[in-house]
C-alpha cells in the first residue's frame, strides 16, 4: 500500500467541506514530500516549520531529515487535521492557529527565529492581501541564511495567480530556485526553493 493510501479519506473528507482552506484533491506525494523536506537542514540543531501539515506526509519527510537535536513546529488551521494528527503523529509538536500569525504563535512557544519554513498551504486560493501577510510573517521569522520552500501544481504554474506569486517571493528572497517537476503526484508539481529573506522589504 502506497505510504500516503491511509491519509486519502479523510484528507478528501475535510476538502470536500472545507476546500477553500484545504485547497487539494489529495495529499502529496511521498515524492514531493521527499523534495520539500530537501531544504531541511541534516545537521546541527534546525528549527523546522512546517505550515498545512494536513494529514501529515511532509511532516514524515521531515522527521525523516531531521537531526536528533532539531525542532519541528506544525502549524494547522483545519481541527479535524489537527485531530487526525494527534492521533496519528503524537510526537508532533501541533501548533492550532493561523499560519498569517505565525510571528505571534511562535513567540508564544519562545520561538523568535527558525531555520525553515516548508509550506503546504494552498497559496493560490489566498487573495492577495493574505498572500503577503503570510510571506511577510514567514519572512520576519526566518534566520537571514534561513530558507523557504512550497509547492505548486504544474497546471497552476502559468495561472496569473502563480505568476504573482512567483513576483511577491521575488521581492521577498534574494534567491528563488524552481525546481524540476515531480510527476509522481496527484497533480504533477515543482517547487520553489528561497533563500536569503529580504528583511529589508519588511513593512
Ligand atoms: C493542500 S493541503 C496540504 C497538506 C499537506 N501538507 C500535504 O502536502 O499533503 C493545505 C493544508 O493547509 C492548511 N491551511 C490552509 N490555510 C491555512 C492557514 N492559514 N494556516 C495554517 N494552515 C492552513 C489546510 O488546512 C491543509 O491542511
Amino acid at each position: 500500500m502506497p505510504a500516503n493510501q491511509g491519509a486519502l479519506l479523510p484528507f478528501l473528507q475535510a476538502a470536500v467541506r472545507n476546500p477553500t482552506v484545504i485547497g487539494a484533491i489529495a495529499p502529496s506525494s511521498p515524492s514531493l514530500a521527499q523534495r520539500l523536506a530537501e531544504v531541511v537542514p541534516s545537521t546541527g540543531a534546525p528549527t523546522v516549520v512546517e505550515l498545512g501539515p494536513g494529514t501529515g506526509v511532509v511532516s514524515t519527510a521531515i522527521a525523516d531529515r531531521l537531526p536528533e537535536h532539531g525542532r519541528h513546529i506544525a502549524v494547522e488551521l483545519d481541527l479535524d487535521m489537527i485531530r487526525l494528527l494527534e492521533r496519528v503523529k503524537p510526537e508532533l509538536e501541533l501548533v492550532h492557529g493561523d499560519a498569517a500569525r505565525l510571528g505571534d504563535l511562535l513567540a508564544a512557544r519562545g520561538v523568535d527565529k527558525v531555520d525553515t519554513v516548508v509550506s503546504g498551504l494552498p497559496w493560490t486560493l489566498f487573495p492577495l492581501a493574505q498572500q503577503r501577510r503570510i510571506l511577510g510573517e514567514i519572512v520576519k521569522v526566518l534566520t537571514p541564511d534561513g530558507a523557504f520552500t512550497t509547492f505548486s501544481y504544474l497546471n497552476a504554474y502559468p495561472m496569473a495567480g502563480a505568476r504573482r506569486f512567483r513576483r511577491m517571493l521575488r521581492g521577498s528572497f534574494d534567491e528563488v530556485l524552481i525546481t524540476r517537476t515531480v510527476w509522481r503526484n496527484m497533480l504533477p508539481a515543482l517547487t520553489y526553493v528561497c533563500r536569503r529573506p529580504r528583511h529589508d522589504r519588511l513593512a
